[in-house]
C-alpha cells in the first residue's frame, strides 16, 4: 500500500505509545485516523496530541472501547463507516499488555488478560474488519492490515510466556493474512519491536477488576524498573515510520531495532534461540551463554554510542534495577510449588 492520502485508518490501542505514534505518522500522510482504546483520558490526550501535531480535528476519531469485547468492537467498527463514510483502507492492529512471571506461576487470569488482549483482540478486530475491507475495496484500491507483535515472538522466555505464545500466534495469523488478502489487492504487514519508549511499563494498573488474580509479583517496584527499560525503547513516530515504510514495501514482518546498525546482531539472537529450542539441556546452556554474551557485548556497544549530554535516557540492561525498582519476573511469594529462585522473597 503506497497511497494514504485521503484514506482511513484505525488503530487499536491508539491512545498511548506505539498506536499513537502510528496515529500521527498515518495522519501526517493526510489520513483520516481512527483510534480504539479502553481508557477513556488517555483518549483524551491522544486527540489533544494529534490536533497539537498537525492532524485536523475533523480527521480524528477518538473510540472507547473494550477489544476483547466483541460487541464493543463490532460497535466501534460500525462508528468508524457512520462518521469516516467506509471501513478502514488500514487497519493497524496495536493495543496490547504484558505481564512477568515464571510460567509455571501463571493464574488463568495471567493467561486470559494477557493472550485476550495481545491475540484476542487482533482476532476480533480480522474477523469483524476484513470482509468489510474486502468489500469495500477488493481490486478498487489499495487496503492492508497490520499488527503491532514483538521480539518476544522468538525471544521466547519462561517469565513471559503468555505475551510471547500471544505474539507467535500473530505473527502466525499475519503471514496467513498476507497471503490470503493477495488476490484482492491487498496485504499483510506484522511489526515485531524490540523495545518501545511507551506506557506498557503501567499495563498491570490498567488490569481488568475480573482478571486481578495473579500468580506473579507485581508492585510500585517491578513496575518502576519496566518503565526504567522503555524509557531507553525506540520513539513510537521513529516506529511509525519504520512501519509505514514497511507497508509501502509490501514487507510481511518488520523487525525494528533502537538501533539498526544492530539488525543483523537481533536476527542472530533470534536464530541463536530458535536453534536452542532443538538442543539438549547441556547444549542449551552452552547456546544461552554465548547469547548473553553477546547480549552484553551489544549492551557495551549501545553504551558507547549514547549521547552523554542527557538528550536520552541512558540504556539499560535488561538485568539492572534503578533506585526504588525491583527485580520483576519473580511468582507471588506464597505459590510453595514454585522453585525459590523463581519466588518473590520479603527481605
Ligand atoms: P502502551 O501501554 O503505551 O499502549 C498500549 C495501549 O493498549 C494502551 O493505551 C492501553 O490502554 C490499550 N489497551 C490495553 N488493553 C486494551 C483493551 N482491552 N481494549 C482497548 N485498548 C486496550 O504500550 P505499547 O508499548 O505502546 O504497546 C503497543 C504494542 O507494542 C503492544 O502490542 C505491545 O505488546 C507491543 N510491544 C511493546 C514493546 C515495548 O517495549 N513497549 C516491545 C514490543 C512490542
Amino acid at each position: 500500500m503506497k497511497d494514504f492520502k485521503g484514506k482511513i485508518v484505525f488503530i487499536s490501542g491508539g491512545a498511548s505509545g506505539a498506536g499513537l505514534g502510528q496515529a500521527k505518522v498515518f495522519g501526517r500522510e493526510g489520513m483520516k485516523v481512527a483510534i480504539g482504546d479502553v481508557r477513556e483520558d488517555a483518549l483524551e490526550n491522544a486527540k489533544k496530541e494529534l490536533i497539537a501535531f498537525g492532524i485536523p480535528e475533523k480527521d480524528i476519531l477518538a473510540i472507547k472501547v473494550d477489544l476483547t469485547n466483541r460487541k464493543d468492537y463490532t460497535a466501534c467498527a460500525d462508528k468508524i463507516e457512520e462518521v469516516f463514510g467506509g471501513p478502514p483502507h488500514l487497519l493497524i492492529q496495536t493495543a496490547g499488555v504484558n505481564s512477568f512471571g515464571p510460567v509455571e506461576a501463571s493464574t488463568f487470569d495471567d493467561y486470559d488478560w494477557v493472550m485476550g488482549v495481545d491475540l484476542n483482540h487482533v482476532v476480533n478486530g480480522l474477523v469483524i474488519f476484513v470482509p468489510r475491507m474486502i468489500k469495500a475495496y477488493a481490486h478498487k484500491t489499495e487496503f492492508w492490515v497490520a499488527a503491532t507483535s514483538s521480539g518476544g515472538a522468538w525471544m521466547i522466555s519462561p517469565t513471559c510466556a503468555p505475551y510471547d505464545a500471544a505474539k507467535a500466534a500473530v505473527n502466525s495469523l499475519m503471514y496467513a493474512y498476507n497471503q490470503a488478502l493477495e488476490p484482492y489487492g491487498g496485504g499483510a504487514t506484522v511489526l515485531c519491536p524490540a523495545n518501545i519508549n511507551s506506557n506498557i511499563g503501567n499495563a498491570e494498573k490498567f488490569r481488568p477488576a475480573n482478571l486481578k488474580h495473579t500468580g506473579y509479583h507485581v508492585s510500585e517496584g517491578t513496575m518502576a524498573t519496566l518503565r526504567s527499560i522503555h524509557a531507553t525503547g525506540i520513539d513510537p513516530v521513529e516506529l511509525g515510520e519504520i512501519l509505514k515504510e514497511g507497508i509501502e514495501n509490501g514487507r510481511v514482518i518488520v523487525l525494528p531495532d533502537h538501533h539498526p546498525e544492530n539488525w543483523p546482531q537481533q536476527l542472530r539472537s533470534y536464530s541463536i534461540q530458535e536453534e536452542a529450542l532443538c538442543l539438549t539441556a547441556a547444549e542449551r546452556k552452552a547456546a544461552a551463554e554465548k547469547q548473553a554474551e553477546e547480549r552484553r557485548k551489544m549492551f557495551e556497544e549501545m553504551m558507547k554510542n549514547a549521547p552523554k549530554d542527557g538528550s536520552a535516557p541512558a540504556p539499560r540492561p535488561m538485568w539492572g534495577t534503578p533506585e526504588g525498582g525491583e527485580v520483576f519476573g519473580k511468582a507471588r511469594e506464597d505459590l510453595d510449588w514454585v522453585d525459590p529462585a523463581n519466588r518473590f522473597e520479603k527481605k
